[in-house]
């Protein structure tokens, strides 16, 4: 899927642009230089070879190959070599986690130092400040527990920089009072609140603008697309590609968004 062609903030992609794909992932060439437990993989390099093609010659591409493949290296590589802003949509958290933790790092220590990346998530994963100032001045607390939680969550307002619950492992996934603090845009005034300014959600979108790479979900990929086509604005940045792994879930999720239902009584 191409869309405006929006170049990234820093020449960061650039590094080992030198080289061809084959001299990154073939037998001496630059991965096994810098990863432990390489392995010449053939098809890894068919590929990286082929994602860098539909990068230059802008055309969509399906690739199908097995677990273990390496097929996230396959499609960073080429992805930070175009130079352009480029989305990833993933299905599970784990592969989240996976990039942040393990892919990205390793790229940002060998191939590309500048790269930047952001994530991007749906508001009810963030703090909103207002609500915690107003619960703050007339808390109507369930038990204990949720005493003890407002502490937390006050005291890591002041010093997280992205708000984002995944930070609070002290806070169970169905705590009812996240749902009395969430960002959703229901309860949001935007740009009138005082906190617009410091808001996760601005500062959300504002490393979102800068990244070369923004990962997010299938669900906020199609949310946007959706919202995009109605021509209410947007949620993610200009972007110039999307690349979908696990894309065997993106049949049910873009359905949610784009489908229609119909049954016998309707
Ligand atoms: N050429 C390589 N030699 C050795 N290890 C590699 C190579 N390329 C990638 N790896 C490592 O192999 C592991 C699996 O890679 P990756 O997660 O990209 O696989 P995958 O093809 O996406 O598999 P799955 O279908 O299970 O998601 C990772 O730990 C990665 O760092
Ligand atoms: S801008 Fe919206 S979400 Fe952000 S702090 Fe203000 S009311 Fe909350
Ligand atoms: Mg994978």
């Amino acid at each position: 899927m191409w869309r405006r062609v929006r170049m990234p903030s820093s020449d960061s992609s650039n590094v080992s642009s030198t080289l061809t794909i084959r001299e990154i992932f073939g037998p001496g060439g630059l991965l096994e230089r810098c990863h432990e437990g390489y392995e010449n993989r053939p098809s890894q390099l068919e590929m990286a070879e082929l994602v860098e093609q539909a990068f230059e010659k802008k055309q969509h591409l399906i690739v199908e190959a097995g677990t273990g493949t390496g097929k996230t290296l396959a499609y960073l590589v080429p992805a930070i070599r175009s130079g352009h802003g480029v989305v990833i949509s993933t299905a599970t958290k784990s592969l989240q986690e996976q990039l942040f933790e393990k892919d990205i790092p390793f790229l940002q220590r060998y191939f590309a130092p500048g790269l930047k990346v952001a994530v991007m998530k749906g508001r009810g994963n963030f703090l909103c400040r207002q609500k915690l100032h107003q619960i703050g001045q007339q808390p109507v607390l369930k038990g204990i527990d949720e005493i003890d939680w407002l502490q937390r969550i006050t005291r890591w307002e002041r010093e997280t920089e992205t708000g984002d619950r995944a930070e609070l492992d002290f806070l169970p996934d169905d705590a009812e009072l996240w749902a009395r603090l969430d960002a959703r845009s229901e309860t949001c005034s935007g740009q009138k609140c005082p906190d617009f300014g410091r808001c996760f959600i601005t500062w959300m979108h504002q490393r979102a603008r800068e990244a070369d790479l923004v990962i997010v979900n299938h669900h906020l990929f199609f949310a946007d697309l959706a919202i995009r086509q109605d021509d209410f604005g947007a949620i993610l940045p200009e972007y110039s590609a999307v690349i979908f792994d696990e894309a065997h879930e993106i049949e049910d999720v873009s359905s949610n968004y784009f489908g229609r239902r119909i049954s016998t009584y309707r």
